[in-house]
């Protein structure tokens, strides 16, 4: 077990956001395999389309996605919600997006019914403009966000940063100032591909966020400065697909992993890295998950 912002989740691993995150029922069959936590695809103030297609395509060092935010909106996701919940003790994280703090408090607020064990703000998606990145790159919008939202709310807020940025510290020292109880990194790696055949950019939007085992060496960079700078817990994700990057991942300072790309290989991934996790605390002697949390930044 492990605690983190006041939630008890039964093993480190969570479901990170985008991923079997659009219904109740996926939510819920994530849950069933095994997952500590579960989080949603990201839910907005108002119905969006999202970008055409292509919208994800598969590289051979990972994902590049730019699914463009689609959602029903808060409206009519807190059934999913609710649906999830009824069916679990597994923790339901809502992921909410909003060009604004107005639209932040509205869509938390609209959510708070559906009782979600914490929102995770994303202001870090890096392809749809007036939302994600574009505030996430600004600390005064990401603290004064954070704030409102915190204030609106009496469940944990978790920031997801994005690494697009000169200095990662800044912004999750922004959400911290604004009262965040953790952040969430990283979220997709700004990418690009281009069909050498015809000249064009695959992604309906041209360009997209790259994910999957290319960016776990960014993530731990990012885990790891983080860890450093805040007080606050740091939640990782970024190209985790085995047991061992799970332990590299708290390694770095990371209180709990977030699973994406590579639920794409099977869905068992949740329960063989949880259990991998328990046997190597176990065969190392450490007592807890906690003992390995930060590690990396004890020794000398
Ligand atoms: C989308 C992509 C992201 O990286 C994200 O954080 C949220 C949404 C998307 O394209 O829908």
């Amino acid at each position: 077990m492990v605690t983190i912002t006041g939630i008890n989740f039964k093993n480190p691993t969570m479901l990170a956001s985008g991923i079997m995150g659009t219904t109740g029922a996926s939510l819920l069959r994530i849950a069933e395999c095994g997952a500590g936590g579960v989080v949603t695809k990201s839910i907005g103030p108002e119905p969006k389309a999202g970008h055409p297609n292509p919208s994800m395509i598969k590289l051979e060092c990972g994902f590049l996605n730019a699914m463009g935010l689609p959602n029903p909106s808060y409206n009519e996701f807190d059934n999913e919600i609710k649906l999830a919940r009824s069916g679990t003790d597994v923790p339901v994280i809502a992921s909410i997006f909003g060009g604004n703090a107005e639209d932040f408090v509205k869509v938390a607020e609209g959510l708070a019914d559906s009782e979600p064990a914490a929102f995770e703000l994303n202001v870090s998606c890096p392809h749809a403009e007036g939302y994600g990145a574009t505030i996430g790159t600004d600390t005064c919008m990401v603290e004064s966000i954070t704030a409102a939202v915190c204030d609106a709310v009496d469940v944990p807020v978790w920031v997801k940063l994005t690494p697009n940025v000169t200095d990662i510290k800044a912004i999750g020292k922004a959400a911290q100032d604004g009262g965040a109880d953790a952040v969430v990194a990283i979220n997709t790696l700004r990418g690009m591909a281009i069909d050498i055949n015809s000249g064009y950019p695959i992604l309906g939007n041209r360009f997209g966020g790259l994910s999957g085992s290319a960016v776990k060496p960014v993530a731990i960079k990012c885990v790891y400065d983080l860890y450093e700078a805040l007080a606050i817990p740091v939640i990782g994700v970024g190209g985790v697909s085995t047991w061992e990057d799970a332990v590299e991942m708290m390694m770095a300072g990371a209180s709990g992993v977030q699973i994406g790309s590579a639920v794409h290989e099977s869905v068992d991934i949740f329960s063989d890295i949880a259990s991998g996790i328990e046997l190597f605390l176990q065969d190392k002697g450490y007592s807890a998950v906690e003992d390995i949390i930060g590690l990396s930044h004890k020794v000398i």
